[in-house]
């Protein structure tokens, strides 16, 4: 695999990082994932318009302009321009030494990006995804898409153990999202979701999904949904780049829409499938 890294293509087992690097030291940065339908990016602008949120917000200056021409390059080099590809950048603000919590004066910041083949597999959304509810332990800043992502990691390792597939976490009693995905709920044939703000991260594929539901004349409606009034819900449904919009069937012992995925998500589930198609 080749990988790019502050100005290199080289093979995975060259690419190195100064332990110095603040990504490693403090989580200082923030990331990306983009992922190609036919072979071209899907929703590029989007992506960079929230990298680029993500950057102003932790007050990182890069230029990202060259971006596009890297993964190009990257999806040649690793023979994926017959496949679809993950994309994966980070960018940290660089190497402090010695370690301070100071912000460093004229470094350079660390750019790097992978580009790997999606195994497409649609078993989940076909059939629909258990998850968990557990209690949102994270910051108070989840729009940044931060790489300070241990309080997602444990969740999502927690649901793994229950044979769940995803965990969405509350906060006070609301939901908020998922551990790497956005969380919707469906009934009397309107969405739900929570709004934008900043206790969650403003997924592409939900901006997506708003999207389908104007053009569908679904109403929708952006607020949180109280934990426990999830059983007044018909369906639920997650989404995110790779799981695109995943069906929810179960949520801790609460089996939804009849162990199926639901009408509403299926309709819309269509409806991205046909954007993917025609990208
Ligand atoms: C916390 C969180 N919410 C939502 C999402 C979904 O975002 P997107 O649809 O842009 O992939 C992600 C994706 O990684 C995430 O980490």
């Amino acid at each position: 695999m080749i990988v790019y890294i502050n100005g290199d293509f080289l093979p995975k087992e060259e690419a190195k990082l100064s332990p110095f690097d603040r990504g490693f030291l403090f989580a200082d940065g923030v990331y990306e994932v983009i992922r190609t339908y036919n072979g071209k990016l899907f929703r590029y602008e989007d992506h960079m318009d929230r990298l680029r949120r993500s950057m102003d917000s932790i007050k990182l200056e890069y230029d990202l302009s060259s971006i596009k021409n890297i993964i190009h390059q990257l999806i040649e080099y690793n023979n994926l321009d017959k496949n679809e590809s993950l994309i994966y950048i980070q960018i940290t603000r660089g190497i402090s030494v010695p370690r301070s919590h100071k912000f460093p004066e004229s470094v350079l910041p660390t750019i790097f990006i992978s580009t790997t083949q999606i195994e497409e597999n649609d078993t989940d959304r076909k059939k629909g995804i258990s998850i968990i509810t557990l209690e949102d332990l994270r910051w108070k800043r989840c729009d940044i898409k931060s790489v300070s992502l241990l309080p997602t990691v444990l969740s999502n390792e927690e649901a793994n153990k229950k044979g769940a597939r995803e965990a969405i976490l509350f906060r006070d009693g609301l939901i908020t999202e998922g551990t790497h995905t956005n969380f919707f709920a469906a009934k009397d044939e309107t969405i739900f979701t929570a709004p934008e703000g900043n206790h969650i991260l403003s997924g592409i594929t939900r901006k997506i999904v708003l999207e389908l539901c104007n053009q569908l004349d679904i109403p929708i409606s952006e607020e949180f949904i109280k934990k426990d009034k999830l059983k007044t819900f018909e369906e639920f449904f997650v989404t995110s780049t790779t799981k695109e919009i995943t069906p929810v069937i179960k949520i801790d012992s609460l089996t939804v829409s009849g162990n199926q995925p639901g009408q509403l998500t299926m309709i819309l589930q269509n409806e991205f499938g046909k954007l993917t198609i025609t990208n």
